[in-house]
């Protein structure tokens, strides 16, 4: 079988290509990228050598292109996994977040659409990743309340909009034009290979070079952290069991404050908490997530493997011990990375 998986030098997508290039030797995946700033190529130039394992680089925002794309390659499975992921940046960018990840997403779907009408080749599934921030957020004095597939869709950032309006129109194609969609929504992931602009890794970079670590308010903000490779292992149980047009919750069931996050850092680290710097809360800054997994598990047979404790143990020794990983980025020199 020939996988699309678009989005693949970005954090989860590096991971989940590591995970089903080694896992699945008899299909064949292409990764599709841009390397926009989040994409980094030293992330999967590992993958070069597989035999099953391609990279393509290309904007999903290029109809075109991905048109021609699919007309060439006859994808059965498509994971997308390309967006832009930060919160902060569709604040001060929001058109670009609907660009990429509403436009992006319906570039795929049309193509998967005109192959199957126009090529007879008719794709199995289409997975959107998705996200829990398009549930908006939860109340921090209701520790009951947690996201279920049911749960209304009420966004608040320019990010959680553009991530809400895509998983919409993956739905509509699975009503009107009969497309097999799936959909994960997943919480917070950690673990290597994450853009040193999301929390847990600016706080790792920063703490070791003894730099003011800055927290969002009073750093109450509760999240659900997940390892990545559980989302992962997600993702392809989705792809390969789940239902047409179902939507599947993935949680860490790890609920902790920014604060605890920062703490337990630090204190891995060996650095005081005198580094932590309060800055002006992020404006619309959502207060809580939760999400309840279990129909993922029940259906699925999913099971995370990881607790916060060791993953995070594990994913601060990654960046502990790959160092440069981080110093590339912040040179620049990973954007040197691929050679064509
Ligand atoms: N990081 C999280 O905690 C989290 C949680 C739930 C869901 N998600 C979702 O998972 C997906 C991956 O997130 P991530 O954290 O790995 O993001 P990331 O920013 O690390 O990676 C995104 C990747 O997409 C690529 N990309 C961006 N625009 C593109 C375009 N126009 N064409 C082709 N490629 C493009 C980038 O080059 C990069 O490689 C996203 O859809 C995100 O919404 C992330």
């Amino acid at each position: 079988m020939k996988f699309l998986v678009t989005g693949g030098a970005g954090f989860i997508g590096s991971n989940y290509l590591h995970y089903v290039v080694n896992k699945y030797p008899e299909d064949d995946f292409i990764c599709l990228d841009a390397l926009t700033y989040a994409g980094n190529y030293n992330n999967i130039k590992i993958l070069e050598e597989k035999p099953n394992y391609k990279f393509v680089k290309m904007d999903i925002r290029d109809k075109e292109a991905v048109e021609k794309l699919f007309k060439k390659e006859k994808f059965d499975y498509i994971i997308n996994f390309a967006a832009e992921s930060h919160v902060d940046n569709s604040i001060k960018n929001p058109n670009l977040f609907a660009e990429t990840n509403i436009i992006g997403t319906m570039n795929l779907l049309n193509a998967a659409r005109k192959m199957r009408d126009e090529e007879n080749h008719p794709i199995i599934r289409y997975h959107q990743v998705s996200t829990d921030e398009v549930y908006g957020d939860l109340p921090l004095d209701r520790p009951d309340l947690l996201f279920t597939e049911e749960t209304p869709i009420h966004t608040s950032s320019p990010y959680s909009s553009s991530k809400a309006s895509a998983d919409l129109f993956v739905l509509a194609y699975a009503r009107t034009f009969k497309m097999p969609v799936t959909i994960s929504r997943c919480s917070n992931n950690y673990g290597a290979y994450q853009f040193p602009e999301k929390l847990i890794p600016v706080v790792i970079s920063k703490a070791l070079k003894n730099e003011p670590i800055p927290v969002y308010g009073k750093g109450e903000n509760v999240r659900d952290w997940i390892h990545v490779h559980d989302h992962n292992v997600g993702v392809d149980l989705i792809v390969r069991k789940g239902h047409n047009g179902e939507v599947y919750n993935l949680g860490g069931h790890s609920e902790r404050t920014n604060l605890e996050v920062v703490k337990t850092i630090l204190k891995q680290l060996g650095k005081p908490e005198s580094l932590i710097t309060y800055v002006t809360d992020r404006p619309g800054h959502d207060l809580r997530y939760a999400i309840d997994s279990s129909k993922s598990e029940k259906e699925l047979g999913w099971e995370r493997t990881y607790n916060f404790e060791t993953g995070m143990k594990e994913t601060i020794d990654w960046y502990v011990n790959n160092e440069e990983w981080i110093e590339s980025i912040e040179s620049g020199a990973y954007k040197e990375a691929y050679k064509h």
